[in-house]
């Protein structure tokens, strides 16, 4: 079978295979066959652009040793999916918010150990993260400056962390539950469009991680809350399993894993143990 794509090139099983193999080693992704034209579709642009006329080409491309790194980077922020907004499942949220954060916080009332740390894993354009520090702000209001807090956002999509550092949205990432009262509070409305306030932006930073390279999760150490919400449902059970455990071991003891609404470790991991709150339940690190 070929497929024709809208330049005319054609996806052939046998190079859909290929891509298919390449962005999973190196990613952990997985296109199942039936994605085949979700690939064709997202790549015809970045064949255009390198000037070849046929998939056989940049398969051939991507492979050159040469370009394959920055190739792989520019592929991953054509090939990812970043669906996110504010304030996204507000159940869960809530028991961060209204829980395990005052709790932990009241486990914290010595000046010089007030220290937070949280990574959104797979943080896309930023709005979890920033969802998040809104929380924490809400929370210690006055006392926020005596907190060293550390709110890190990484993702394998270079495009999605440029739009987190800039932090200007439109009215599709408010489409959860957020409170007109920190519309106003946290953000400055610029025409059709809301920039996050300097002291909530200052908050967070953006980097690059690929959640495939085991060792740069092991390097982000001491972590208190880790976001890990709707990426591993793109991985297998193998790569699933080896990214939780690596989240095990750089979890504080007492620390929180949070996944996906719809998202577990049945069969993945047994190490954590299930917190279950009448709304949700989350993932905690005796
Ligand atoms: C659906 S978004 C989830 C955003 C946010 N966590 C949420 O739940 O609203 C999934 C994100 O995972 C990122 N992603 C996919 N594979 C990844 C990998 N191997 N390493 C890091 N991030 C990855 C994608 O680029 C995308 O931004």
């Amino acid at each position: 079978m070929m497929v024709k794509s809208q330049n005319g090139s054609k996806l052939s099983p046998e190079i859909f295979k290929g891509l298919r193999d390449l962005i999973y080693d190196k990613s952990g992704i997985f296109f199942p066959e039936a994605k085949l034209y979700l690939l064709e579709g997202r790549l015809t642009t970045r064949l255009r652009d390198l000037g070849l006329s046929d998939f056989r080409d940049y398969f051939t491309y991507i492979k050159r040793v040469s370009v394959q790194a920055e190739e792989l980077i520019k592929l991953y922020s054509l090939i990812t999916i970043n669906e996110t907004y504010f304030f996204r499942y507000p159940k869960q949220l809530d028991i961060f918010d209204k829980r395990l954060l005052p709790e932990f916080i009241s486990r914290h009332p010595d000046e010089k150990n007030k220290k937070l740390k949280i990574w959104s894993t797979a943080s896309s354009s930023g709005e979890e993260l920033f969802t998040l520090a809104i929380m924490i702000r809400e929370l210690l209001g006055k006392d926020v400056s005596n907190w060293d807090i550390d709110l890190k956002g990484t993702d394998i999509s270079e495009r999605m962390l440029e739009l987190a550092r800039q932090a200007e949205y439109g009215h599709n990432s408010f489409r959860g539950k957020l409170e007109g009262r920190y519309l106003s509070r946290y953000f400055k409305q610029n025409g059709e469009r809301y920039q996050v306030n300097q002291n909530i932006k200052n908050m967070a930073s953006f980097d690059y991680l690929n959640l495939r390279d085991i060792n740069s999760i092991r390097k982000q150490r001491g972590l208190d809350f880790i976001f890990c919400r709707n990426v591993l449902i793109y991985f297998d059970r193998e790569m699933k399993k080896r990214v939780v455990d690596a989240f095990y071991e750089i979890l504080n003891h007492g620390g929180y894993l949070f996944l996906g609404e719809a998202e577990s470790l049945h069969g993945v991991s047994s190490s954590f143990k299930v917190e279950h709150f009448p709304s949700a339940f989350v993932y905690k690190k005796e």
